[in-house]
């Protein structure tokens, strides 16, 4: 047996970067995580430095490989999983990016996307991605980089430019700028890549150009598109990494964490609670198209074998919570919000809408802003702080309707993982809106544990998903125990409000 026997896996997400060590059994070894600078600019913009992204990881690794206190030659491979649709282009020549990175919750595209819609685009857009045109995707953020930044498009046709949503900035960069790469869950968030394509082709092949003519986003900018697990590159130049160790998992958060609940049959469901609410449904080999505002996304290819999966996010879950605490100044840490909100028995009429970056699925206004609705003399920080978590278990509620709408009956359960995943009474009142039973897994880090899997899998540390699908133990499960009429009165007056966002 090999002595390599370690994975690094890295978690580039919305509001930090974690680095995991994990084993072959699947033990963390060490974890460690940084924060980095969220930038706002400009209400509904939101922007990340590269710079600070690139030395947060560069942090978490060197953190974790210290608390781990294990020699690297142990580590067989890097896996990566990111927050998605987040885009930025650099110079090919020195790396150097043109622009800060426009996040996915970024809204400054909302025009851009109104006009397409309304020249009659939207139809074959649906079609070959399973997306819908909302400032949410990667494809109108590089346009807009490629307008605002001074000769940029004309560098772009020169083919100067490299384009990468955060996965391929980070190969890049991990590599010493050899490779440019990216794969199929991350390039489906582009709109420029159609779900029938297929991983594996060199160069910018499998792009759709048509898109790319209509996003105004050309091909000479986007990285080759690999299969899930394939080979990335070998590291060089990493802080704290020895260079020559492959990279070879890369996913999307969000099909990450799929994979790491190991939902791998078809009709298995998880929620990432994380900066957003992330539900996805394995749909296995098969396209299935939405009719209630979900998404049609690539979850994973390995080998040639694509699996889909139907998603709807909701872009405000963990960030309500980080926003009482940064931007009320409700409470010092995350993680004392359920004790507040524990300290009333309901939110005393208040409901709160937390559509502060738009409302994704299945609503689509990006124009929608964050409301508070049913203030009292009597309301106070405990009663806000508990219509925040009912307004994040609220929009997974719309989105798993929609899922049950779509698929002409109910899910029968729903695994649940991600930072705000061990909030047991958001959990509860999920449960109790939806009706159905969740499970929680011991590891609620799914997103790297697919990563893990992935990079395994690729490098043989695994020879197959039985081995994952092994290793995922439960914590905890919450049943469904409330008033019905108590929860259609929320739900009612939750439709008023959402109405009015
Ligand atoms: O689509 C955005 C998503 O990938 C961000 O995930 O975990 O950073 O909220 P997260």
């Amino acid at each position: 047996m090999s002595d390599r026997d370690l994975i690094l896996a890295i978690d580039q997400g919305t509001t930090g970067s974690t680095a995991l060590i994990l084993d072959r059994q699947l033990a963390v070894l060490a974890r460690a995580n940084r924060e980095f600078t969220q930038y706002f600019p400009k209400p509904g913009w939101v922007e990340h430095d590269p710079h600070d992204i690139w030395t947060s990881v560069g942090d978490a690794i060197i953190e974790a490989l210290g608390r781990a206190s294990v020699d690297t030659s142990r580590i067989a491979a890097v896996g990566i999983t990111n927050q998605r649709e987040t885009s930025l282009l650099w110079r090919r020549s020195d790396g150097k990016p043109i622009h800060r990175a426009l996040v996915w919750q970024d809204r400054r595209t909302a025009d851009t996307c109104k006009a397409l819609r309304e020249a009659g685009h939207e139809a074959l857009v649906k079609q070959r991605t399973g997306l819908v045109l909302d400032p949410y995707f990667s494809a109108t953020k590089l346009a807009w980089t490629l307008d605002e930044v001074e000769g940029a498009r004309a560098a772009a046709e020169r083919g100067e430019l490299a384009a990468g949503t955060i996965d391929t900035y980070l190969v890049w960069r991990m590599t010493g700028g050899a490779v440019h790469a990216t794969e199929p869950s991350n390039a489906s968030r582009t709109l420029l890549w159609p779900l029938a394509g297929k991983a594996g082709a060199e160069g910018q092949a499998g792009w759709d150009h048509e898109l790319c003519e209509l996003l105004r986003v050309p091909p000479t900018v986007l990285p080759e598109v690999r299969p899930c697990t394939a080979n990335f590159g070998l590291t060089k130049g990493v802080p704290g990494l020895p260079d020559g160790i492959p990279i070879h998992g890369i996913a999307g958060d969000q099909q990450s964490a799929l994979f790491g609940q190991a939902c791998f049959e078809r009709g298995q469901a998880k929620c990432t609670y994380g900066t957003g609410a992330f539900v996805m449904l394995n749909t296995g080999s098969e396209i299935v198209r939405s009719e209630h505002g979900l998404l049609t996304t690539v979850g994973w290819q390995i080998g040639d074998q694509t699996t889909y999966c139907l998603e709807g996010s909701a872009f405000m879950a963990g960030a309500v919570v980080q926003w009482l605490r940064d931007g009320l100044e409700f409470f010092k840490s995350s993680s004392e919000v359920e004790e507040l909100a524990r300290s009333v028995n309901d939110a005393g009429g208040v409901i709160m809408v937390p559509a502060h970056a738009g409302l994704g699925a299945p609503h689509w206004r990006p124009e929608a802003r964050g409301l508070i609705r049913g203030l009292s003399r009597g309301t106070n920080r405990a009663h806000l702080a508990r219509a925040a978590l009912e307004g994040i278990a609220l929009e997974v509620t719309d989105l798993l309707e929609a899922m049950a709408e779509d698929l002409g009956a109910p899910l029968a359960g729903l695994r649940v993982d991600g930072g705000a995943a061990a909030n047991n009474l958001l959990m509860q009142i999920q449960s109790d809106l939806l009706g159905v039973t969740l499970a929680r897994p011991t590891i609620l880090e799914s997103t790297a544990l697919g990563a893990t899997f992935l990079a395994g899998l690729g490098v043989g540390l695994w020879d197959s998903s039985t081995a994952v699908a092994d290793a995922w133990t439960q914590d905890r499960q919450f049943v469904p125990n409330a008033d019905p009429v108590a929860l259609a009165d929320l739900r009612a007056a939750w439709k008023t409000a959402v109405a009015c966002a």
